[in-house]
């Protein structure tokens, strides 16, 4: 039996917020933008939009095109770094308002990887005999933890939501491989201080401006880069494929210069890789499941075909997956 994903979705809230926007609000240009990160655009949510909104939306998406319905969901992750609150889980909310009964319900919390890891913890699971089909949501506002006054931060990030329904199936496609992998040495290199036990809210952390995304991006890039060149590889490895097998490449969006890179490196040609940052910036564990469900739609995969998703992000964490479409 394969583990397949039947179906994606994706959602991107409507309002765009452009480089030219973003001169208006910091010391930054266009020029800059583009040239050091390739992004020129980027999905802002309203303010009453909380992740659970974005993710209900890219869900019933995903849903409609697996042809699954809701009483079917067996498992339902959703991996975040911007939960709607702490607790009850984001997975909970969407549970209640997509009406999911009888399921295992749970957050994940692995950043920017957080998508792939919640594949693998979903794989793990469909191969029990009790669970058949997972819906896996990775769903962002980043937009309400970025600092608006830090150009270093606030130029990379955005808002979005995609979505997969996997299900058991008889034939060989299907997840072929996972490598998950992580190092919290670093942990300090990409974080939101304030907010947890460690510093709960107070009126000196709002003060200090600690509810916010920090990166050291220039630390973060030189780890990344290699993790995600050595994540590919590995997750080859696991099934036994070459990097001339791969079909397309979907690699985390967080810098034109990372994904570009990690091409060169990898000696696979970037038409074989899949790029949205110019228009979607970064949405951490989102980037993956837009830019699959967006690939899906544009007819960029076909049965058959062998595509790798490869992600890193704070923790740091990393991985990828490897799947026969
Ligand atoms: N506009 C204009 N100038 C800027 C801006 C901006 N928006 N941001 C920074 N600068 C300036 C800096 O202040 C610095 O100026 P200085 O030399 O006078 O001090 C100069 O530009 C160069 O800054 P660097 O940080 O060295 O720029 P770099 O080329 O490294 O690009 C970037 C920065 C885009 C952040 C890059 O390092 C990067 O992409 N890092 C990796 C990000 C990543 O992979 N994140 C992973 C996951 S994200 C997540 O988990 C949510």
């Amino acid at each position: 039996m394969g583990i397949r994903i039947v179906g994606t979705g994706s959602y991107l809230p409507e309002k765009v917020l452009t480089n030219k926007d973003l001169e208006k609000i910091v010391d930054t240009s266009d020029e800059w933008i583009v040239s050091r990160t390739g992004i020129r655009e980027r999905r802002i949510c309203s303010d009453k939009q909380a992740a659970s909104d974005l993710g209900i939306k890219a869900a019933q998406r995903a849903l409609e095109d697996a042809n699954v319905k809701v009483e079917d969901i067996d498992l339902l992750i959703v991996a975040t770094i911007t939960p709607d609150m702490f607790f009850p889980s984001t997975a909970c909310i969407i549970q209640t308002k997509l009406g999911i009964k009888g399921a295992a319900i749970f957050d994940l919390n692995a950043a920017c990887a957080g998508f792939i890891y919640s594949l693998s913890t979903a794989q793990q699971f469909l191969q029990m005999e009790t669970y058949k089909t997972a819906l896996v949501i990775a769903t962002e506002t980043l937009s309400k933890i970025t600092d608006w006054e830090d150009r270093n931060t606030c130029v990379l990030l955005g808002d979005g939501a995609g979505a997969a329904v996997l299900k058991k199936e008889k034939g060989d496609s299907g997840i072929l491989s996972c490598y998950l992998d992580a190092d919290g040495q670093y942990g300090d290199l990409l974080n939101m201080p304030a907010g947890g036990s460690r510093l709960p809210a107070t009126v000196d952390t709002v003060k200090n401006r600690l509810h916010y995304l920090k990166m050291k991006g220039n630390e973060t890039f030189r780890i990344g880069v290699p993790e995600m060149v050595n994540s590919v590889k590995r997750g080859l490895e696991g099934c036994g494929l070459k990097i001339e097998d791969v079909t397309l490449l979907i690699p985390h969006q967080a810098n034109i210069r990372i994904i570009k890179a990690i091409a060169k490196r990898l000696s696979i040609s970037i038409d074989k890789v899949f790029v949205n940052i110019d228009k979607c910036a970064n949405t951490s564990a989102a980037t993956v499941p837009i830019a699959l469900d967006q690939a899906n739609r544009q007819g960029r995969i076909k049965q058959g075909d062998i595509i790798e998703l490869v992600a890193f992000g704070a923790g740091f964490t990393w991985g990828s997956c490897v799947i026969k479409w």
